[in-house]
């Protein structure tokens, strides 16, 4: 049994104007995620990433299909219920600048999920210490804010909060985007640590293509609020089928300008293509 099942999702939102239909930007969206495992989600902005992110956290309502938890319908549910799951399922959001509380010690922005969940002070300390040293962060952080921390260090920092009432899935919604190329890279090495130790599963939501590849073990290709394409990584990303994650692919970053010159060319005979 996968620990997340998202079955033929839609998402409605309301129309602009009076008497405005709805409109829908998720047009039934299937896809599993298994235990321990992290699965890409990838596609160009505004095709509807973030809004499979909110639906699997509670955050937007759909308006067909099921999401299933564990086994568990959760699509919709609220309140009490919500809550219980609330620290089985966790986000790493993109922009650390605004995703903590800026008035708070980081040992503070730790330690609040804690004490939340029934934790003694002391045994929130030690947790605590126990995180930042899983995220790379030396122990003296527990006193400083938010502000003293680069955007890397940061996002660390956010990684921590996430794992802190360890849970069984993170959704990652552009958790690296913000950040330059080499601290993505120390980022992303962070995550894959991290699994290994915990076991944790992530939905890891990217626009960029090297990324997914990277972190993924299996990836889906979302277009206009359609899954277009789902499969392993290695092969969604090396020998894509759909022209959408061709022209994808071809437009991830490449070192060599060469290459470099060789995909502009696929990509303008691509595009061509498919206005003819
Ligand atoms: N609360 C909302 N109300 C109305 N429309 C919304 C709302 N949230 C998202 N949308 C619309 O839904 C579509 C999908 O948005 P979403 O944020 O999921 O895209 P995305 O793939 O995450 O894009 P990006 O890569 O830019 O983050 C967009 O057309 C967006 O305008
Ligand atoms: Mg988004």
């Amino acid at each position: 049994m996968s620990l997340l099942e998202i079955d033929d999702l839609r998402v409605a939102f309301p129309g602009r104007g009076l008497r405005a239909k709805p409109v829908e930007v998720l047009h039934g969206v299937s896809l599993d995620v298994a235990e321990g495992e992290t699965v890409g989600l990838v596609g160009e902005s505004g095709s509807g990433k973030t809004t499979i992110g909110r639906a699997v956290l509670g955050l937007v309502k759909p308006s067909g299909g099921s999401i299933r938890f564990g086994g568990q319908e959760i699509g919709g549910i609220q309140g009490r219920a919500r809550r219980s799951l609330a620290r089985d399922i966790q986000v790493v959001f993109q922009d650390p600048y605004t995703s903590l509380n800026p008035s708070l010690t980081i040992g503070d922005i730790l330690a609040e999920p804690l004490i939340v969940q029934g934790a003694t002070a002391k045994d929130a300390r030690s947790r605590v210490r126990t995180l930042l040293d899983q995220v790379g962060l030396p122990g003296d952080s527990v006193d400083r804010m938010p502000r003293e921390f680069s955007g890397g260090q940061r996002q660390r920092v956010a990684i921590a909060r996430a794992l802190a009432p360890r849970p069984t899935l993170i959704v990652c919604d552009e958790p690296v985007s913000a950040l330059d190329l080499s601290t993505q890279a120390r980022v992303m090495d962070l995550f894959v640590d991290i699994q290994r130790e915990t076991g944790v599963a992530y939905l890891f939501i990217s626009h960029d293509l090297s990324v997914i590849r990277h972190i993924s073990h299996r990836v889906a290709v979302l277009y206009r609020g359609d899954l277009v394409e789902t499969g392993d990584a290695p092969s969604i990303t090396s020998t894509p089928t759909h022209p959408y994650t061709q022209k994808l692919l071809l437009a991830a970053p490449v070192a060599d300008p060469r290459k470099q010159q060789q995909r502009r060319a696929e990509r303008e005979r691509l595009t061509a293509a498919s206005s003819a």
